[in-house]
């Protein structure tokens, strides 16, 4: 079935024509004239299975037949309970209970209204400020949007933002580590300069301290130097600040670990994830709670003053148990390592000496690749060259779905592309995948010179 005209949709974007997605086959979607996609990016990291998994489908299948939605102020259901269990099975040392909420923005949400909670109930009120990296991105609702460091997407809600944020520098080794630096030098500093913002902030006024582990759609896939967040940790802990790791994109498995932070060998006080938990078979997102914060609840006012209508829904909490079994049941973040190696093998064959790509970087199945319009000076291309945008419609057009992002150099200025294919991928799909970003890439740079 073809686009109604005019259509009727609110799209994205008002002056663009989107082609009809009809149906999914494993790593591929495929369009109403039936052109096929490789979902090369499981959209914004989110399909990590792929499409139409058929053991998640049946468990939608079976849960919507048996229970949709009951509200969580009268019951709890077993997949909510299910769900818990299992994510909190792998989860960082003392993260014990957790939050269902819809996607990554109300997770993040939960967890500022949370923190601040936390702390009222504990007697220190005057903590409210919170701490982020610029280019990073916490999600689209105001709060999370005044948290966040993507600076080209806040001046026009400028008026509406949270003002008790202080953004920092975001450790991205590549444009932020001084040539000759060793990590442990690098990361000394970067510990320095939140100890200074910290110490700026009124006395006791800084709440949290929020950071994602591996930056995802700002940066473009950028995992921390080693030894960064537990020096973060450390500082967070001599002001009593909380650590929230923000695994929105980078968690559930992405980086070849269900918790990406569980590399960095750090437990945060508080954990967000949403897209891969449920692998895009139903909207869900979560926060993962530490039993020192659940415990102060509890024996204060006993409840968390913050909630959804669809909060713990019943087919969301089904698909996503039945996501995260069949990661376990296939031993995919075994494949997911394996394949990384692969991944990053054929993108530096691809782009390692090209003119035009400054640096490739990722962790497990998340990658990824950033231009630049001069190697030896980093010079990013200006903004008005649009290329994230072109490189993301010629790889479309050329039958591949990547994730292509502007502003990673300032927040204007910058681009580059995500790679984030299903964990039960193989080789081939990879290659067919880096074959057709190269190809979009070229085109999209001689388009522009043209
Ligand atoms: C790290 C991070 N946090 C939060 C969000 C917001 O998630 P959502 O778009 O599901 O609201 C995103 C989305 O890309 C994200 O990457």
């Amino acid at each position: 079935m073809p686009a109604p005209t005019p259509s009727r949709v609110f799209h994205r974007s008002l002056t663009s024509d989107y082609p009809m997605v009809v149906s999914g086959d494993g790593a591929y979607v495929i369009d109403s004239h039936g052109k096929r996609y490789l979902d090369g990016s499981g959209g914004a990291a989110v399909s990590c299975l792929g499409h139409s998994h058929p053991k998640v489908i049946a468990a939608v299948q079976a849960q919507v037949a048996k229970l949709a939605h009951v509200h969580t102020s009268f019951f709890t259901n077993e997949p909510m309970e299910a769900l818990a269990d299992r994510l909190i099975t792998d989860a960082p040392a003392g993260l014990s209970h957790v939050f269902f909420v819809q996607d990554g923005s109300e997770a993040v949400e939960s967890a500022l209204k949370l923190s601040r909670q936390y702390f009222v109930e504990r007697g220190e009120p005057e903590r409210h400020i919170v701490i982020t990296r610029r280019q990073s991105y916490h999600g689209n609702t105001l709060g999370a949007l005044s948290v966040g460091g993507n600076m080209a997407k806040r001046p026009l809600h400028q008026p509406l933002m949270n003002p008790s944020v202080v953004h920092v520098s975001p450790c991205y080794a590549y444009r932020g580590q001084f040539a000759g630096e060793s990590d442990k030098v690098y990361t000394e500093r970067l510990a320095a300069e939140l100890h200074t913002a910290i110490s700026a902030a009124p006395p006791n006024a800084v709440m949290a301290f929020l950071a994602e582990t591996v930056v995802g759609a700002s940066l473009g896939a950028v995992p921390p130097v080693a030894g960064y967040f537990k020096r973060i940790r450390e500082v967070c802990d001599r002001h009593g600040v909380l650590l929230i790791a923000d695994e929105v994109m980078c968690g559930m498995g992405r980086t070849g670990q269900t918790y990406a932070i569980t590399d960095e060998r750090v437990a945060p006080d508080l954990l967000t994830i949403a897209k891969g938990l449920g692998g895009g078979y139903q909207p869900i997102g979560a926060l993962l709670v530490s039993q020192t914060i659940h415990d102060t609840l509890r024996d204060g006012s006993g409840a968390f003053a913050h909630s959804h209508t669809y909060n713990g829904h019943l087919v969301a909490c089904a698909a996503a148990l039945a996501v995260q079994q069949v990661i376990r049941e296939e031993d995919l973040l075994a494949n997911v390592r394996a394949m990384s190696t692969h991944l990053e093998a054929c993108l530096t064959e691809r782009f390692g000496n090209h003119a035009h790509v400054g640096n490739i970087r990722g962790r497990g199945l998340f990658w990824g690749v950033e231009l630049v319009g001069e190697r030896a000076t980093k010079m990013p291309f200006p903004a008005g060259m649009q290329l994230a945008a072109r490189i993301k419609s010629a790889a479309r057009e050329g039958g591949l779905l990547c994730y292509a992002s502007p502003g990673n150099f300032d927040g204007r200025d910058g681009d580059n592309v995500i790679l984030a294919p299903p964990f039960n991928v193989g080789p081939a799909i990879l290659e067919e995948a880096v074959d057709k970003l190269g190809l979009a890439i070229d085109a999209s740079l001689q388009q522009s010179r043209a």
